[in-house]
């Protein structure tokens, strides 16, 4: 596919101009005919340029892979990572999530709001701030945290460190983070995020844990607490059937046990309790023509049941019997039948006209 030419869209065109090289790059690390799969990184790449995913930028992506709108649209709003409106060159965010917010996270959030005068994906007049609250930022041990474009900036952030911050972010100026890389802008991350290198320096931040991610681990050692001793040279046991191309497994010598003639035995088996069964149903019926002949009934309790279900079965049926089922076998089913006779109207005669209510007045009232 990367080297397909492709004629673009009217919609698509301006962007191609500006990423198609990029977007070749990206869909060069995915196996042939898999392409598709570089949609996150290509909506990535769409940011670095509009800032959002704009519709000519799903159309970009979409005509670059094959695909519809439809689709990148179903992926484009699925991840809050990628924007739906324009967004600003420095999206703050405030983690309002359980840890952080007991600490103060939602405290943070509510004063910037106030400071910047917008709320939760809005941004600032001068395009320069977006603020959006966040569920977890996975750095629960600093909470309550604030990220500028996804870096770490603000550790255990408090409503006045927060200010300070978005003020000198207005003011041009990009603030030492407390931890991680050095800020940089939406676009530029957005960049990092396709799989491109940021080339700036200090774009890539690393170091030591700091003491609250490593305040467990302190404290085990304090207490003398330690994960038990693991050997590297451990078998991993199997679960699972031998693949192809592993050992097999040598099959186990047939045993003359009770158990092994017992399952041998099994259709044999089967077949007699089926024979027993259909010899026991016929001596039923034998006895059920002999009694209906006798005359009288049995206090045997199968013969009486099949009596009772259908004691003129060898008779002709009587007129009137409904067809398709067995006569009414006892008083009972028999009332009930009378009264369900089919009627001249073809309601069941059972039905009585309704004693009009009073109350309700007559059709011809109404
Ligand atoms: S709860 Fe805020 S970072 Fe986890």
């Amino acid at each position: 596919m990367t080297d397909i030419a492709i004629e673009f869209s009217p919609a698509a065109a301006p962007l191609a101009e500006k990423l198609l090289g990029s977007a070749r790059e990206i869909l060069a690390r995915y196996p042939a005919g898999r392409e598709r799969s570089a949609l996150l990184p290509l909506l990535h790449l769409v940011q670095t340029e509009e800032g959002y995913v704009s519709p000519s930028g799903v159309a970009f992506c979409a005509e670059v892979l094959g695909i519809n709108k439809a689709q990148v649209g179903a992926v484009a709003t699925f991840y809050t990572m990628y924007k739906r409106r324009p967004t600003g060159e420095y999206l703050v965010s405030v983690c309002t999530n359980t840890l952080c917010n007991v600490l103060g996270g939602q405290e943070v959030y509510d004063r910037l709001t106030e400071h910047l005068g917008v709320g939760h994906d809005e941004t600032t007049a001068d395009g320069k701030i977006t603020l959006e609250h966040a569920e977890c930022l996975a750095a629960c041990d600093y909470a309550p945290v604030v990220t500028v474009n996804y870096d770490f900036t603000v550790d255990q952030a408090t409503p006045e460190s927060a200010v300070e911050l978005v003020d000198s972010l207005a003011a041009g100026e990009r603030p030492t983070p407390a931890r991680g890389a050095r800020i940089c802008s939406l676009k530029e991350m957005q960049y990092q995020l396709a799989g491109f290198a940021d080339p700036r320096d200090g774009a890539v931040g690393d170091g030591m844990a700091g003491a609250p991610t490593l305040r467990g681990v302190r404290l085990a050692q304090e207490h003398g607490v330690a994960v038990a001793g693991f050997d590297p040279e451990t078998p991993i046991t199997r679960t699972k059937p031998a693949r192809e191309g592993d050992a097999l497994p040598t099959p186990a010598p047939v045993a003359n046990t009770a158990d092994d003639k017992a399952t041998a035995e099994k259709p044999g088996k089967v077949a007699s309790v089926v024979k027993a069964a259909t010899t026991a149903v016929k001596a039923v019926a034998g006895k059920v023509e002999e009694r209906r002949h006798a005359g009288h009934q049995t206090e045997d309790p199968q013969i009486r049941t099949a009596e009772l279900r259908n004691p003129t079965a060898s008779e002709p049926a009587q007129p009137g019997a409904q067809a398709g089922g067995p006569p009414p076998g006892n008083a009972a089913e028999r009332a009930g039948a009378a009264a369900s006779a089919p009627a001249g109207d073809g309601k069941p005669a059972g039905d009585s006209p309704r004693t009009p209510d009073p109350s309700r007045g007559t059709e011809e009232e109404k």
